[in-house]
């Protein structure tokens, strides 16, 4: 294995008269695992797809400092698309295919596909189209980790995953990403923060931040503090909080408010407080939750 470095400059794509990526610079260090950000249509699936060779574009593409044709690229890169291609073949076709070409043993596709929760040999006779959105992504995922690639594209692997899935996903990601360079699609990037280290955004087909997880993630990720209380609390509403439908109470806070308001509430709510959630959010959220507020 070789983890791959990739870069692009001055890639530019309009698909009409839409300008999916403008002019854009990127370097991803081998072995980097990179979280692809931004909202729907800023260009992320767009820049996969240039990179994969599968769009016509402008600019230039380099793998290892060199421009590469597709059909080189292939062997060294599994890629799991946003939207799972409609396959009439069986999924023992499908997985007995991809096993020959990529040199794997069906065993071992099976193998991660059971820790993703899904049972090959209970599908094995249907057409892989015919699978529900999140055993087609399942499977997918499955045969892509088995590949052991130098490059692994991931877009919005979690997407169709309930929470016990998406949880399996990460532990298995984890432990089979190994040295190779990673680019994930997501727009959670609290979710993902475990797998990445670097983050690149998108803005309208441009980067608008490329550089280290951590940093970013200190500056753009906020909370939201959820809480359950019996009864009237004016302490609530004294400190910013509205109180939601279901009778819970939240404010988006950044970090240091968190870790001011979480005690404080503890000690003024007392044996009232029922319940406490904490969720993290990217700040794009944030502000727009503000702005309802
Ligand atoms: N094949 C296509 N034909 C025409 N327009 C396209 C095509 N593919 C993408 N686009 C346009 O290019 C822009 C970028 O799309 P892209 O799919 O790359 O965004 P994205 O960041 O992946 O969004 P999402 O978060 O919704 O997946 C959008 O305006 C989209 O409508
Ligand atoms: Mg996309």
């Amino acid at each position: 294995m070789k983890p791959m470095q990739v870069e692009l400059s001055q890639v530019d794509k309009r698909f009409g008269k839409v300008h999916a990526l403008r002019s854009l610079d990127l370097v991803l260090p081998p072995g980097a695992k990179v979280a692809l950000i931004g909202p729907n249509g800023s260009g992320k699936t767009t820049l996969i797809r240039v990179l994969l060779g599968l769009v016509q574009h402008r600019g230039q593409v380099r793998i290892d400092g060199a421009a590469v044709r597709r059909e080189a690229l292939a062997p060294r890169v599994a890629y799991v698309p946003q939207i799972a291609p409609q396959l009439a073949a069986s999924c023992r076709e499908l997985v007995r295919t991809v096993a020959t070409l990529r040199g794997l043993t069906e065993a071992r596709v099976a193998e991660l596909a059971a820790r993703l929760a899904l049972e090959l040999p209970e599908i094995a006779d249907r057409p892989f189209r015919s699978l529900s959105g999140g055993s087609k992504q399942k499977l997918l995922i499955a045969l892509a980790l088995a590949a052991r690639p130098d490059l692994l594209i991931l877009d919005e692997p979690t997407a169709s995953l309930d929470a016990e899935a998406r949880g399996r996903f990460f532990t298995l990601s984890r432990e089979l990403a190994g040295e190779a360079t990673l680019i994930l699609c997501s727009h959670r990037l609290e979710e993902i923060r475990s797998l990445v280290d670097h983050v690149v955004a998108l803005a309208d087909g441009r980067v608008s931040y490329q550089g280290d997880a951590a940093h970013y993630l200190a500056q753009r990720v906020g909370s939201v503090l959820e809480l359950k209380v019996e009864g009237d609390e004016p302490w609530l509403s004294e400190h910013g909080f509205a109180q939601g439908a279901s009778g819970w109470w939240s404010r988006s806070v950044d970090r240091q408010t968190k870790l001011a308001l979480v005690p404080a509430a503890g000690s003024a709510l007392g044996t009232r407080l029922l319940d406490l959630v904490v969720r993290d959010i990217d700040l794009v959220e944030l502000r727009g939750e503000g702005r309802r507020a």
